[in-house]
């Protein structure tokens, strides 16, 4: 089985070709990324219409590079899937139709893939040892965080999320109020290596409470407080750096508190399991994987965490939960061509929303 994957939801165009054997597994054989990062940089993020006209501008040439690394032809595909959402509606349309038009011209299957099953699959894409359903799932990046328990292909429940920011929206935020530029997290962690994270008491939001769900914009608000008290004009490098390891201690703590409570109510309903699985951009982070790695060693689970190239946006992803649904599903995976690309599209469709987080739930 050989898919093309196309990505556009966010500020990556990317494109990818995975095939899948049972020998050898999922393989990928090409992984075509481009950042949008210096058309945004000036704004300090993503600006929804130039992200639009970059992928447009740019998604013809990623798909027909993917395509030559790969050396197939379309023809040699048995299907072509597209994030179809959730995410900024200019680039989901503009990977739809990109993904549509190739399915009639080469009489090809087209599926739209949840960008968040991208995600919460790709663990199982390249793996030594690929998690088996069911897992617990940490997705934390720039759009999302949420605790899921990954039952099957399409089987997805929403254990918690956040109910306003982003894990790594905060960060972009922080590393912004901070002069670190854009994007934010990869900056506060470098700043954060020098850093002394007591010397600030941040606050770790929805700690101790009942449940999964997390909370951000009170410990973003927190570092704005802190940068004021500071005589004015006087933010030197130390303070960045101090509020910076108070600032990711603190989120990492957070993390860790829903993370165990949600390792709670999974082992109930699966006593089995053993899998806990971190994606998304935060994913990279260091002292938060660290964190993360103590927790579930002391209950006896093993962390998988996908390499980098996996775990920020990409298409592979995309091409592998297209994979994974052909073969849960059969060519009944197929989407119609009246597909209309979806800004919101929960995981778990019975999921409650959560007022301040809108499409990040
Ligand atoms: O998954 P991703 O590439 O895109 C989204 O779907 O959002 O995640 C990007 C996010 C950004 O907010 C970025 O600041 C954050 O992941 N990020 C990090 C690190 N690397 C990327 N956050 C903390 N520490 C990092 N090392
Ligand atoms: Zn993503």
């Amino acid at each position: 089985m050989i898919v093309l994957g196309i990505e556009t939801s966010c500020d990556e165009t990317a494109a990818a070709v995975v095939s899948f054997s049972e020998g050898a597994g999922g393989r990928i054989l090409s992984n075509v990324v481009l950042s949008q990062l210096d058309e945004h940089r000036p704004y300090g993020g993503i600006v929804p219409e130039v992200a639009a006209r970059a992928h447009l501008q740019h998604v013809d040439r990623l798909v027909a590079e993917a395509m030559e690394t790969a050396g197939v032809k379309f023809t040699d595909l048995d299907a072509v899937a597209a994030t179809g959402g959730p995410g900024l509606i200019g680039g989901v349309i503009v990977g739809v139709m990109t993904a549509k038009a190739i399915a009639v011209a080469a009489n090809l299957p087209f599926m739209a893939v949840n960008h968040l099953e991208g995600h919460a699959l790709s663990a199982r894409l390249e793996a030594e040892q690929p998690p088996e359903f069911p897992y617990l799932l940490l997705l934390v990046s720039g759009g999302h965080c949420q605790l899921l328990t990954v039952e099957g292909v399409g089987r997805y429940r929403r254990l918690g999320t956040t109910i306003d920011d982003a894990l790594g929206e905060a960060f972009d935020k922080v590393a912004k109020m901070l002069g670190l530029g854009y994007p934010g997290g990869p900056a506060v962690e470098a700043a954060a290596e020098g850093g002394d994270g007591a010397r600030f008491a941040l606050p770790r939001p929805m700690k101790g409470r009942p449940g999964c769900d997390f909370s951000f914009s009170g410990l973003k608000t927190a570092v704005r407080h802190a940068v004021e008290k500071l005589p004015e004009g006087s933010l030197e490098a130390q303070d960045i750096a101090d509020l910076c390891a108070a600032f990711q201690d603190a989120a990492a703590d957070t993390l860790a508190d829903r993370t165990d409570h949600a390792l709670d109510t999974f082992m109930d309903a699966h006593p089995g399991g053993q899998v806990l699985v971190v994606a998304g951009g935060v994913a990279a982070n260091e002292a938060i994987r660290s964190r993360l790695g103590k927790l579930v060693e002391a209950r006896n689970f093993r962390l998988v965490v996908p390499p980098q190239a996996l775990c920020t946006d990409n298409a592979a992803m995309i091409a592998w939960a297209g994979i994974e649904r052909l073969g849960a599903q059969g060519p009944g995976a197929a989407d119609g061509l009246d597909f209309a690309p979806r800004p919101r599209w929960p995981l778990d469709p019975d999921a409650p929303a959560a007022a301040f987080a809108g499409v990040k739930a």
